[in-house]
């Protein structure tokens, strides 16, 4: 399958950023300017602006993704979030295993896998986020690296679940950073991920997942991004915070 036939999909990350208020305004200003996106297009919103978002964007092209969820359905876990208490508020996507849950949350491979099947079981579609630190890439080991954590967090996952799994990558030194990936670095390492899957499952499992690069992607930059061959959407975190940068991202990803 080639790139056109994938889905693009442009994901906001909105991070720990604004109030359920300051997501309406962002939101009401977001709408009209993606509304003839063709690609699909995603905020990742807090937990306590979902209510908010998901109201605001009923009817629209755009869908709602939390940022989280635990792999339990319910019980004493204080904090927590469980995957059919985002459906039921009408959730439709998560983001797993951002490189800022594993480093200041303390989250594994392990947790990532766990939250990321609980989420598929629920009916929740995953953007799981994969990705190496500069020490990584300094050392060459991001090839071993990545793999390895894509492998962990498919770990039990059938190729239907597959359907419903979208893989970021996400070098840590490119997030938040200004610092980008070049067209070719994000690409290889996305053309590698598509090798591991195929590995692990099949090529044509491989050749339908949709990968997006993340890290400092922006309106300038987004365009030579996503033409490579094997990057097929962006996750977007600061620029995702403004309307237009944002809507140019999609508009870029929608040629
Ligand atoms: P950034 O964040 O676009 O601000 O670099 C990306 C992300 O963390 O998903």
């Amino acid at each position: 399958m080639k790139k056109d036939k994938r889905a693009a999909i442009i994901a906001g990350n909105w991070k720990m950023n604004k109030t359920a208020s300051e997501a309406k305004e962002l939101i009401c200003d977001l709408l009209p300017l993606v509304k003839d996106a063709g690609c699909t297009v995603i905020i990742g919103v807090p937990f306590t602006d979902i209510a908010v978002a998901v109201e605001l964007t009923k009817g629209s092209n755009v869908h709602v993704a939390a940022q989280n969820c635990h792999f339990e359905d319910h019980g004493a876990f204080t904090g927590e979030i469980s995957p059919r208490m985002l459906t039921e508020a009408g959730v439709e996507y998560v983001i797993l295993g951002h490189s800022e849950r594993r480093q200041y949350f303390a989250e594994t491979d392990e947790t990532v896998n766990k939250r990321a099947r609980a989420a598929l079981a629920a009916g929740l579609k995953t953007i799981i986020c994969v990705g190496e630190s500069l020490q990584q890439r300094e050392d060459g080991v991001t090839e071993s690296f990545v793999g390895a954590q894509v492998e962990a967090a498919l770990a039990g996952m059938t190729a239907e679940d597959l359907k419903n799994v979208v893989i970021a990558y996400e070098p840590i030194w490119a997030i938040g950073t200004g610092k980008t990936a070049t067209n070719e670095q994000a690409a290889e390492v996305c053309e590698f991920i598509r090798k591991v899957v195929a590995k692990l499952y099949c090529e044509e499992v491989a050749e339908a997942l949709t990968i997006q690069y993340g890290g400092s992607m922006n309106a300038g930059n987004a365009e030579g991004l996503l033409s490579m061959e094997d990057i097929d959407g962006g996750l977007i975190g600061g620029a995702s915070l403004k309307p237009n940068d944002f809507a140019a991202i999609v508009a870029a990803a929608s040629k």
